[in-house]
């Protein structure tokens, strides 16, 4: 009898220790490494979408559609660049329909952005979170929630977006899938990968 229980906790432990060492034995990160990265994300995530809400606001005032386009750009950001060398880090968003085909999600991405889809869908809200990736990086991951003010570019086509802002869209951007959001919906994720 004794000698059954000890092997039943023995089975306990190594299931909990495999539970928490994640599914590829990758390293974790401590409580308070998990604070830091997650304050770092957020402040990033946050400052790049306050400077593009911005510019995009003002560059849509300005000149409508076809003079905002290639303000919904991160990568072309200084902002984005002098941020991610600042901190290590690469900067992106990604979507499961992107406009910029460079923008389609990784594997981690992919199950980050299901779950978040998922959780939206059922009018949950979706939480930054973190997860280690192999080679000491650090993933942080947040949700993009659509707005009003991204509905003429990634709204429906014909109301929301002028057909003739559509075409200019296209143009730029013929694989695009990033049409047909409401206000409310996921539209993608920040995905900012650290260097630990
Ligand atoms: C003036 C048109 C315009 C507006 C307004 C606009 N976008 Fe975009 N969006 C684009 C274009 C063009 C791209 C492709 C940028 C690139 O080349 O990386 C894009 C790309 C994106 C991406 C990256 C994934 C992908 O599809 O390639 C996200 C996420 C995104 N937009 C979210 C938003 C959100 C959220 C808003 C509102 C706050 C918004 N956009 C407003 C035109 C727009």
């Amino acid at each position: 009898m004794k000698a059954l229980t000890s092997v039943a906790i023995l089975f306990m432990a190594l299931f909990l220790a495999q539970c928490k060492s994640d599914k590829s034995g990758e390293q974790q990160l401590t409580p308070d490494e998990e604070k830091v990265y997650l304050e770092k994300g957020k402040a990033i995530a946050e400052a790049t979408f306050t400077a593009l809400s911005g510019k995009l606001t003002k560059a849509m005032e300005d000149g409508g559609v076809a003079g905002a386009v290639q303000y919904c750009n991160v990568a072309a950001m200084p902002l984005v660049d002098s941020l991610s060398k600042a901190s290590n880090a690469t900067i992106r968003r990604t979507s499961q329909k992107p406009r910029n085909p460079l923008d389609a999600p990784s594997e981690w991405e992919t199950e980050i952005l299901t779950s978040f889809q998922q959780m939206t869908a059922k009018g949950e809200k979706a939480m930054p979170r973190m997860k280690m990736l192999d080679n000491n990086k650090v993933a942080f991951a947040a949700p993009i929630i659509l707005q009003p003010l991204c509905m003429k570019c990634h709204g429906t086509v014909g109301t929301d977006i002028a057909e003739a802002d559509y075409t200019i869209i296209k143009k730029l951007y013929p694989k695009d899938e990033a049409v047909g959001y409401k206000p409310g919906e996921l539209r993608g994720i920040w995905s900012i990968v650290f260097e630990k």
